[in-house]
């Protein structure tokens, strides 16, 4: 959800954010705007829909040359996407720019002091207000806007990422931070503000996390951070271990067809340096103390989409290899329940961005209550690890597309590697059982591989299927959440109703909705030792098929007994059920991307949706 990105350096001020903002352009927005100051003066553009309009405008109204800037791509959440919403935000002298992400909860009690002291609004943003306060508090701090805008942000509730310029200073950008992602990129001779790093990585890997509760005043020559009382604030450097081509499409069409390749190496990415020769786990990097490991008497997992579906996964790991109880829970549901969390249970929160409100909002209540959070985060620097007590990072690299994929295959990759060094820190398994399923571990990144063959037929099918009104998802245990995360895609994706069920479930109600045609995507377990759980599911696709759906049966190679009930059958690499997700996932993946291109979707954008959302 927006993007933010300010400059202050020797190249030109507009380029650098423009595409900078082209790089935030997979968060998800609804409009986009620049400013810059030249010459004393202060000039923006601003225009709804995508950056190619805001482009087409600068084409026939130029601004001037400048090396100070600062951009917006809005996502709307106060007042609709028009031009006259978008970001930034001016002061009714025309001097101080304004551009935020999140939400300015007080912003009706400010807009009516504003309104009561003579002050014109034109826009229906909560953001507007922010501009005005700063044009009326710069005349008190000697017109300082960095002092301005800690004076501002004390009043604020919600919430936000500020960034400004004035006019009246040339040479400095400022920005706040409650709340809501902002990193500082250091250059040499320039400095650069972003919602994260992809924006200034094609000039700088080096960066800052921003705390809570902080404004910064970038110089061409300097960073200077303070709280939002003025005095002294800590920060941490990082540099960024991938380069501006990981963030490019890199010869494919789109950057999900990118991401969904690149699996393999992200599955073997994650856990490269975690396993020993001897194969036990090496995760002191997560800063979880063992004694705390052993105390622990449950685990809850939070997160939100398809993060929330890898936790599901956790579950079943967690509970079979440790024998200790564990929760899934969706982090937007998490606090309003009054949960059972204390110093006896263990918070898992996973979250590709880090910056997910509602799980910042979970692991915030759940540390309140004593619970210790583990976050399981593919995004350095961001708002969910610096706040929890111990994180492990998936090594997927950078994530564009907002359908996540390969975050997904990682997240699972983490929970399962989790799971298996509290079994072994609390002596559940013995060492040559964990040496065993780790084995089995490190031979997933080639059933990935071989599962990506599947792609073409994925293809062929959802080009059959792209008519369909509807497509069902069944599965059981694991295949389960990957029959949510199956349907999920395709909601995403091809804007149509798809629904997954747990198998056992559909004679419950949902074996009403089946009818002649209707496609049901049906997730068969691995059939080894002659499972329960493989003769049930048998069962449930005979009865969908009975009805006379069409099934399309998902299971490994050389299972033999769905063949006679399987209208289209797909082919995977046999591997343990619980670790089947990885390789079960993938063809859902491609066909979900599929159908959106064959309705002429765009795959990478969908519409409404952000890929890191930042409000609750
Ligand atoms: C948004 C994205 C989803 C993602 C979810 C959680 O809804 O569109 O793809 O799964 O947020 O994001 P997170 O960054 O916390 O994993």
């Amino acid at each position: 959800m927006c993007g933010i990105v300010g400059y202050v350096g020797e190249k030109q001020a507009l380029q650098v954010v423009v595409d900078g903002l082209r790089r935030l352009e997979y968060r998800g927005y609804d409009s986009a705007g620049v400013a810059v100051v030249s010459e004393g003066e202060l000039d923006t553009r601003k225009k709804a829909g995508k950056l190619a309009n805001l482009e087409s405008l600068l084409g026939s109204d130029p601004l001037p040359q400048s090396t100070i800037g600062i951009g917006h791509t809005r996502w709307a959440t106060h007042g609709g996407p028009t031009d006259l919403n978008a970001h930034p935000h001016v002061s009714e002298d025309g001097k101080v720019a304004v551009i935020h992400n999140g939400i300015i909860e007080n912003f009706a009690e400010l807009r009516a002091e504003l309104m009561a002291a003579g002050v014109h609004l034109s826009s229906e943003t909560d953001t507007e207000v922010v501009a005005h306060l700063l044009a009326a508090t710069l005349p008190a701090v000697d017109g300082d806007l960095a002092e301005a805008m800690r004076t501002v942000c004390r009043r604020l509730s919600g919430a936000f990422t500020l960034v400004a310029v004035d006019a009246d200073q040339p040479d400095v950008v400022v920005g706040a931070r409650r709340n809501s992602p902002l990193v500082v990129g250091r250059g040499e001779g320039e400095n650069f503000l972003a919602s994260d790093v992809a924006a200034f990585i094609a000039h700088t890997r080096f960066a800052i996390e921003l705390g809570q509760d902080q404004v910064v005043e970038l110089r061409r020559e300097s960073v200077t951070v303070t709280d939002f009382d003025g005095g002294p604030a800590d920060v941490t450097e990082f540099e960024v271990t991938w380069d501006a081509s990981a963030a490019e499409k890199g010869g494919y069409d789109t950057f999900m067809a990118k991401e969904i390749a690149e699996q393999p190496k992200a599955v073997s990415d994650t856990m490269l340096g975690r396993i020993g020769v001897d194969g036990q786990l090496k995760l002191d990097e997560m800063r979880l103390a063992e004694n705390d490991l052993r105390e622990i008497d449950k685990v809850v997992v939070v997160a939100c989409g398809t993060a929330y579906h890898a936790g599901m996964v956790a579950k079943y790991a967690l509970e079979h290899w440790v024998r200790i109880p564990c929760e899934v829970e969706l982090a937007s549901e998490f606090r309003y329940r009054d949960p059972v969390v204390g110093p006896g249970t263990l918070i898992i929160a996973i979250s590709q961005s880090g910056e997910t409100m509602d799980t910042i909002m979970a692991l915030r209540y759940a540390r309140e209550q004593g619970s210790k959070v583990l976050a399981i985060c593919n995004t350095q620097g961001s708002t969910i690890p610096r706040e929890s007590d111990a994180v492990l990072y998936t090594h997927a690299g950078p994530e564009v597309a907002v359908a996540s994929t390969k975050a997904f295959l990682t997240q699972l990759v983490a929970c399962y590697l989790v799971a298996l060094y509290v079994a072994q820190v609390r002596g559940n398994k013995y060492g040559d059982e964990i040496a065993m399923i780790v084995r089995e571990l490190q031979a997933m990144p080639q059933k990935v591989d071989l599962v990506l063959d599947t792609s073409e037929e994925m293809k062929e099918l959802a080009e059959e299927l792209k008519d369909a009104r509807s497509v069902l998802f069944i599965g059981r245990h694991v295949g389960f959440p990957v029959a949510l995360e199956g349907a999920l895609k395709l909601k995403e994706l091809a804007y149509m109703h798809a629904e997954g069920f747990a198998a056992g479930e559909l004679k419950h109600g949902p074996i009403a909705l089946l009818e002649d045609g209707l496609p049901v995507i049906c997730i068969v377990p691995s059939p080894a030792g002659r499972s329960v759980l493989h003769e049930k599911i048998v069962s449930n696709i005979q009865e969908v098929r009975a009805r006379g759906a069409r099934t399309i049966v998902i299971a490994e190679e050389g299972d033999e007994s769905v063949v006679p009930y399987a209208d289209h059958l797909v082919r995977i690499p046999a591997c343990p059920t619980l670790l089947q997700p990885l390789v079960a996932t993938v063809p859902l993946q491609v066909f979900a991307a599929a159908m959106a291109a064959a309705k002429g979707h765009d795959v990478d954008q969908p519409r409404n949706l952000a890929k890191s959302v930042t409000v609750e």
